[in-house]
C-alpha cells in the first residue's frame, strides 16, 4: 500500500473503532461536527473540497455540483450504507471518483428489524405498551388489541437481494409461507413477476428495493387499493418507496389494517397523518442500529477509502 497520507473528511460521527482503518493507514481525519449534526450543503461542498476522500452518510447530498467542485483532487466516496441514493454515482464515474457502499454486512441486522416491524405491526405492540405505560390498562379483555396473526400467513417480500432473503429465513421459522418479487427471474421458489398480484394476495408485504426512479412511489394509493384490508405493509429500504399519505389514508379508513415504517419520504420529517394513523408502528431509520454492524458498516466504507488511495480496487466498489 502507498504510504502517502491524504485528507479524508469524516461527516458524521461513526462507532468507536470504525475510523481505525483510515488511522492504521496514516490518514488525517477531518472530523465532523461536535453535536453530529450534518453540515449544510454549501459548507459540505467547501469541506469536500480540500480533501482526497470523504466518508459520508446517508443524509450527505453527494451531488454533481459537489463533486465538479471537489474534483480532480477528490478520489473516493464512501457511503456508511448499502443504499447510495444519496450520491450521483454517475457525476462520479464520469469524474474517476471511486464510490463505495457497505454492502453484505448489515444484511442480518436489518433483516431483524424488519421482522420486528412485521410482528409489531401485526400484533399491536407499539398501542397496547402504550396504554399501559399512559396507565390505561384496566385487566385482561378479550377484545382489546386483537392484531393479525403472522404464523400460517404469506409474506411477500419485494426486492429480493441479501436482506430480502434473510427475512425470508426468518419467516420460514415463524410458519409462513413467502413469495417474493423483483424485476428480473431469481429462479428461487415463490418468485413472482407481477407485483400487483404479489401485493393482491400477501398477508405481510415487506419492501426491500433500493431507491432509483423506478422505486420511487413504487408503493403508491392504486398499490396499496390491491392490498388486503387485514394485511400489514413493512418498509425498511427507503421512504420514497412508499407514498405516505397514501399510507396513512389507507390505515385511517381501514382499507390496510397496519404498517411498520423505519423510513420516511423527508426524513427527519414524518407525515402528521402517518403520525397519527392507527395501527402504524414509526421507528426513526435504526434498520442497520447494532453497535456490531455500524462499527462494521464504518469499517467497510474506511478500508474502501483505504483502498482506493492506495491505487487498489475495493471489493466495495459502486462505480464502473
Ligand atoms: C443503509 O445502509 O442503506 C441503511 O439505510 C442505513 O443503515
Amino acid at each position: 500500500m502507498s504510504l502517502a497520507v491524504a485528507r479524508v473528511l469524516v461527516t458524521r460521527q461513526l462507532p468507536d473503532g470504525g475510523l481505525d482503518p483510515l488511522a492504521r493507514a496514516g490518514h488525517e481525519i477531518v472530523p465532523p461536527r461536535d453535536d453530529d449534526t450534518p453540515l449544510p450543503p454549501e459548507e459540505l461542498a467547501k469541506a469536500v473540497a480540500g480533501v482526497d476522500a470523504v466518508v459520508c452518510v446517508l443524509t450527505d447530498r453527494i451531488d454533481a455540483d459537489l463533486l465538479r467542485g471537489a474534483a480532480p483532487r477528490l478520489r473516493a466516496v464512501a457511503d456508511v450504507a448499502v443504499g447510495y441514493d444519496n450520491i450521483d454515482v454517475a457525476t462520479a464515474t464520469e469524474l474517476g471518483i471511486a464510490v463505495c457502499n457497505t454492502p453484505g454486512v448489515l444484511d442480518e441486522t436489518t433483516a431483524d428489524l424488519a421482522f420486528l416491524l412485521i410482528l409489531a405491526a401485526a400484533r399491536r405492540s407499539s398501542d397496547a405498551e402504550r396504554d399501559l405505560r399512559e396507565g390505561r390498562w384496566l385487566g385482561f379483555r378479550m377484545k382489546r388489541f386483537l392484531g393479525q396473526d403472522v404464523h400460517g400467513r404469506t409474506l411477500g417480500i419485494v426486492g429480493y437481494g441479501r436482506i430480502g432473503q434473510a427475512v425470508a429465513r426468518r419467516a420460514a421459522g415463524f410458519g409462513m409461507n413467502v413469495i417474493h418479487h423483483s424485476r428480473r427471474d431469481t429462479g428461487m421458489p415463490g418468485w413472482t413477476g407481477d407485483l400487483d398480484e404479489l401485493l393482491r394476495v400477501a398477508d405481510v408485504v415487506s419492501l426491500h428495493v433500493p431507491l432509483t426512479p423506478d422505486t420511487t412511489m413504487l408503493i403508491d394509493a392504486r398499490r396499496l387499493a390491491l392490498m388486503k384490508p387485514t394485511a400489514v405493509l413493512v418498509n425498511t429500504a427507503r421512504g420514497p418507496v412508499v407514498d405516505e399519505e397514501a399510507l396513512a389514508r389507507a390505515l385511517e379508513e381501514g382499507a390496510l389494517f397496519g404498517a411498520g415504517i423505519d423510513v420516511y419520504e423527508r426524513e427527519p420529517e414524518v407525515h402528521p397523518r402517518l403520525l397519527a394513523a392507527p395501527h402504524a408502528v414509526l421507528l426513526p431509520h435504526i434498520g442497520s442500529a447494532s453497535e456490531a454492524t455500524r462499527r462494521r458498516m464504518a469499517e467497510l466504507a474506511c478500508e474502501g477509502v483505504v483502498a482506493v488511495l492506495a491505487g487498489e480496487r475495493p471489493p466495495n466498489l459502486v462505480t464502473p
